[in-house]
């Protein structure tokens, strides 16, 4: 398979993991690099796990979803990059964290790749000092689970070329994915910025006593047709990612509705940050 169907996914988390096997399940080559082993090899049991399931319910065949799973080499070597005609970045998020990546993506990237962010605070914008060429970077925002939510929010940074722009919204079509072109940077674009001031509201009702957690979720299930509602979600999520998903909401648009409230603060405090750890709003 040639460089044009070759990707490189930069972090192996709960993201970047599925982001790698969901594009081998289309048949990329994909590089997926980790500075931690143990990173590469728990998204490859969740991922291979997830896909073996579907063989077992019969809505994907045996030998593709072995083939897919053999198209994703796993590194701890950055420089393993190189070659790929899109490379996506999905470290933590985490400013100087990023800006340290880009450096180090920028000397092993192909020169005419397509560098993305799968950020979903920092707009490249922010981070484009760091990347070689600039028109090649943008926004490239998946959702959680990758291997399950349809949408890729693709956002043109002021730097961003057009040809670049077209070409993520036909990476995100060639993995499956339903793109959509966020046409300038705005905080938390299109589907985080409504979810998550949506999930402050619910967080007020409850904080305030009006509803309680079980209920409120039950109320946005049945009555907006939200697969789970705002606190299950939540949990979903992480604590910890919704409290900085916010506070940074609050640090760059200066508005008051995007402070993280007392009753997050203290679950977070107290180290229960949903499913990761067991314990959050909707887990005893
Ligand atoms: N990873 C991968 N796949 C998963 C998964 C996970 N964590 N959890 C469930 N799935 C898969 C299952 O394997 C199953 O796949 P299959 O149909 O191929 O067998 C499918 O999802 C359905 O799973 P279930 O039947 O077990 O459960 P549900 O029908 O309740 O679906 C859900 C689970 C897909 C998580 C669904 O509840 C849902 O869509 N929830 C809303 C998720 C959402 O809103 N995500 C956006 C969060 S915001 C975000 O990501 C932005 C970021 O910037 C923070």
């Amino acid at each position: 398979m040639g460089k044009e169907r070759t990707l490189s996914v930069v972090g192996a988390g709960a993201m970047g993991g599925q982001i790698a096997y969901l594009a081998a399940l289309h048949g990329w080559d994909v590089h997926l690099v980790s500075r931690r082993p143990e990173r590469l090899q728990a998204a490859h049991e969740q991922s291979a796990k997830l896909l073996r399931r579907r063989v077992e319910k019969g809505t994907l065949d045996r030998d593709e979803c072995e083939a897919a799973l053999a198209r994703v080499q796993s590194s701890t070597e950055l420089a393993m990059i190189s070659g790929a005609s899109v490379v996506i970045e999905s470290v933590a998020e985490d400013r100087d964290t990023k800006r340290e990546i880009f450096e180090r993506i920028s000397e092993h990237a192909d020169e005419d790749a397509i560098i993305g962010t799968n950020s979903s605070t920092l707009p490249s914008s922010m981070l484009q000092g760091c990347v070689r060429e600039p028109s090649r970077f943008l926004n490239v925002h998946f959702f959680n689970p990758p291997l399950v939510m349809a949408l890729v929010e693709v956002v043109r940074g002021p730097h961003t070329s057009e040809p670049t722009v077209l070409r993520a919204m036909e990476f995100a079509r060639s993995i499956g994915k339903t793109p959509v072109l966020v046409a300038k940077e705005t905080y938390g674009f299109i589907a985080n910025r409504i979810l998550f001031i949506a999930i402050q509201e619910a967080m007020r009702l409850v904080q305030d006593g009006y509803v309680s957690v079980a209920d409120c979720d039950l109320a946005v299930h049945n009555a907006l047709g939200w697969p789970m509602g705002p606190f299950a979600l939540a949990d979903l999520v992480g604590l910890d990612v919704v409290e900085s998903i916010l506070a940074e909401g609050a640090r760059q648009t200066g508005e008051a509705r995007w402070e993280p409230l007392p009753i997050l603060r203290d679950y977070v405090e107290r180290g229960e940050l949903g499913r990761k750890t067991g314990r959050g709003f909707t887990t005893e």
